[in-house]
């Protein structure tokens, strides 16, 4: 080789971490972690109040810090609907509007703080994060998981996980076929993505470290996004000799442009043939092994660097399709171009589907 022709070394490009979050709904916890006890969020670069209403019993969340003269309503108390700061006692309503100052005859105009979109829906509290401030776009709405409303699962059990990461590189993973086996010990048989407009979906068969199917045996995985941060997965396998069937939750929202919490959740069918607390212990085990598979992640995630220009190989997954598909949250919607939206499938690793191997197990 001659000098002229020396490869040179690989130069890794990374912008500025984004100045915007993505466009999109985020959980914030389960159900049960919302109540008339107003709980901080830290999120977006700042703190929020959620709480529940006294007389609606719905979720509301609202800036965090009181314009008066900055108390925090996460220290307050609930009343009616309204959230009480404890350092005067101005009172805010569940639409951001001050409704009260026990000392004043007349509320001043501008007393008004944002009071942000809420949703609940499969056990779950999403909070909706927006650029451009535009209201919920309805078809990026989640779909209800029957599952969680049919009495036949349990709930979800739950762990909050922060990570030294950008959401973008924990949504990477939805491509990265060849992390499997590295990070997580699985062996992976067939690999499928698809995207269409703000879903983007993985399809796996493969050998996996905690739901083995015995030699041989194969566990099917599906993994959906909607929009840029609620992603569950429906897993089927067996473990320790026990057939199973869970979803899990992998849900992330950012802390600020560097840092973000990773809502985990899983929740299994319940076996009828098991009591409730057999039936928990099974639980308890599952979402044991799972967090410590996810840590495996973790690491990765905590010490990597972005990369903007990764040196793909020919059986890498399409890494460029999901950051294709992602960067439609980081768009003004006016601005957004068919190919971030449009469907698209690709196959990495073209093998049984999980249709097949779930109609082989008779499932
Ligand atoms: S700072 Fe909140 S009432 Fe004064
Ligand atoms: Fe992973």
């Amino acid at each position: 080789m001659t000098a002229e022709q020396k490869v040179q070394p690989y130069q890794i490009k990374a912008e500025p971490v984004p100045e915007r979050f993505a466009r999109g709904w985020y959980v914030v916890g389960n159900s049960a972690s919302i109540t008339t006890k107003p709980r901080m969020l830290k999120v977006f670069g700042s703190k929020l109040v959620a709480y529940r209403g006294e007389d609606d019993g719905e979720v509301h969340i609202l800036d965090g810090y009181c314009p008066h003269m900055g108390g925090d309503l996460s220290g307050g108390e609930v009343k009616g609907n309204s959230v009480v700061c404890p350092f005067h006692l101005w009172s805010w309503g569940s639409d951001g509007a001050c409704d009260h100052i026990p000392y004043a005859k007349k509320i001043p105009a501008k007393a008004v703080i944002k009071s942000w979109p809420t949703l609940e829906k499969n056990g779950l509290v999403f909070i909706w994060q927006d650029p451009e401030n535009n209201a919920p776009i309805p078809e990026q709405e989640p779909e209800a998981n029957a599952d969680w409303y049919s009495g036949e699962w349990t709930d979800w059990e739950m762990r909050a996980i922060p990570i030294a990461s950008q959401g973008r590189e924990l949504v990477d993973n939805m491509a990265d076929m060849a992390h499997f086996g590295p990070v997580h010990y699985s062996t992976v048989k067939s690999f499928r993505n698809e995207m269409q407009g703000h879903k983007f979906i993985q399809y796996m068969v493969g050998g996996h470290q905690i739901l083995t199917e015995g030699e041989g045996g194969l566990i099917t995985s599906v993994a959906t996004y909607e929009g840029p941060a609620y992603m569950t997965t429906t897993m089927t396998g067996s473990m320790d000799g026990h057939p199973m069937r869970v979803h899990l939750l992998v849900s992330h929202i950012p802390v600020d442009k560097n840092n973000f919490i990773i809502n985990f959740g899983v929740m299994m069918k319940k076996d009828p043939k098991l009591s409730p607390e057999e039936n928990q212990a099974m639980l308890d085990e599952y979402t044991e092994k799972n967090i410590e598979s996810f840590h495996q992640d973790v690491a990765i995630w905590n010490n990597k660097c972005v990369i903007d220009n990764p040196l793909m190989c020919d059986g890498d997954g399409p890494i460029h399709m999901v950051r294709k598909w992602y960067s439609q949250f980081m768009t003004d919607v006016a601005e957004i171009r068919e190919d971030q939206i449009k469907h698209r499938q690709h196959v990495t690793i073209d093998g049984p589907t999980v249709e097949e191997v779930l109609a082989a197990q008779g499932q």
